[in-house]
């Protein structure tokens, strides 16, 4: 469905140039979810933006992103257009930012119908109606005469997210969905991408920082830490058996039902500096059991194959 290869991305600052997505490769198959997770600032949301070529202007980016038989960074605009919404859509971690708020989500909706879709408007609300009530949305016709600031937090990822399917796309890009909702809307806003995965048959990568939530939703999970994949492969597998100390330091993190608050676990050290990474190996002044040559900068990260599909930084998995 979607092949990325050797996926460079980097932005010229004054300050030097910012190096946030290093050489990664992956792939998603139809009907897929992937759940990409790693700390503030590992290269998720701008690994996303690449795909529907959404990167700031001060952006260079090489490798391929392969859709179609098209390497989507190949494109124009007007081609691309075409792509999104319709094909690949995206849902934003801040529904206010990507809803506008001085028009009625009824407008908001009915447009991408009408410009994607070819409807006329009393088509498209017929439609809008059915979409938010596909997503859960309690009282459509309310809500679809309503302005994005009438609704509560839940209601307006919900129209995100509606908006997201409105037109079947293949794949649909979720950039930490739940962040700013309370843990039951969560699970009923997961549960929903799982519905939606069923019925459209879509493939979908979800990014999060939340481990807890990716484990009954994503079927398969990469680990990305400083614009790199650490750790790849079914989530079930990863969650039974991590072979990156990244990986099982963010699995600790998830509170367990029987552990006191104060007990959470935090991964020690700090996020490292994106415009002069540390040679060789990038993990280095993390990790918990560093070897001698990681040390010494004598190693880089690569991913091996360690078992079938499952894999992970050469470098580290000695560390683990
Ligand atoms: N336009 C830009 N110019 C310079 N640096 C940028 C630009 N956009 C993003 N970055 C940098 O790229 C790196 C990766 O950012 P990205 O937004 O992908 O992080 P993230 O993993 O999504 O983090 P979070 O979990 O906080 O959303 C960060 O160091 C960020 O500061
Ligand atoms: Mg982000």
């Amino acid at each position: 469905m979607l092949d990325i290869k050797n996926l460079f991305i980097s932005f010229k600052t004054p300050e030097g140039v910012v190096k946030a997505v290093n050489d990664v490769s992956f792939c998603i198959k139809k009907n897929e979810s992937l759940a990409i997770v790693g700390e503030s600032g590992s290269g998720k949301t701008q690994l996303a933006f690449s795909i529907l070529g959404l990167l700031d202007k001060n952006a260079d980016v090489i490798g391929q992103i392969n859709y179609q038989q098209n390497n989507l960074l190949n494109l124009s605009e007007p081609e691309l257009n075409k792509i999104r919404s319709k094909k690949i859509s995206i849902i934003f971690q801040d529904p206010m930012t990507s809803l506008n708020p001085y028009m009625k989500i009824k407008k908001q909706l009915n447009e991408i119908l009408i410009n994607h879709n070819g409807m006329t408007n009393e088509q498209a609300t017929k439609e809008s109606l059915r979409i938010l009530d596909a997503v859960k949305i309690q009282d459509p016709v309310k809500t679809i005469n309503s302005y994005p600031h009438e609704l509560s937090g839940g209601m307006r990822q919900r129209v995100m997210i509606g908006m997201s399917i409105l037109c079947k796309p293949e794949i649909i890009i979720a950039d930490e969905p739940t962040t700013s909702l309370d843990v039951t809307v969560q699970s009923q806003i997961m549960d929903l991408f799982n519905e939606i995965k069923r019925e459209f048959n879509s493939s979908i990568i979800l990014i999060t920082h939340n481990m807890g939530i990716v484990k009954d939703t994503c079927d398969k999970l990469m680990v990305m830490y400083g614009g790199k994949i650490m750790e790849l492969g079914k989530t079930n597998k990863i969650f039974d058996n991590s072979l990156h100390p990244y990986t099982k330091g963010l699995l600790e993190t998830v509170p367990k039902l029987n552990e006191n608050y104060k007990k959470l676990k935090t991964i020690k050290g700090n996020p490292i500096n994106m415009i002069d990474p540390p040679t060789g190996c990038i993990f280095k002044t993390r990790c918990p059991n560093p070897t001698h040559d990681c040390n010494n900068g004598k190693t880089t990260n690569l991913l091996i194959e360690k078992e079938t599909n499952h894999w992970v930084d050469q470098c580290c998995v000695n560390c683990n």
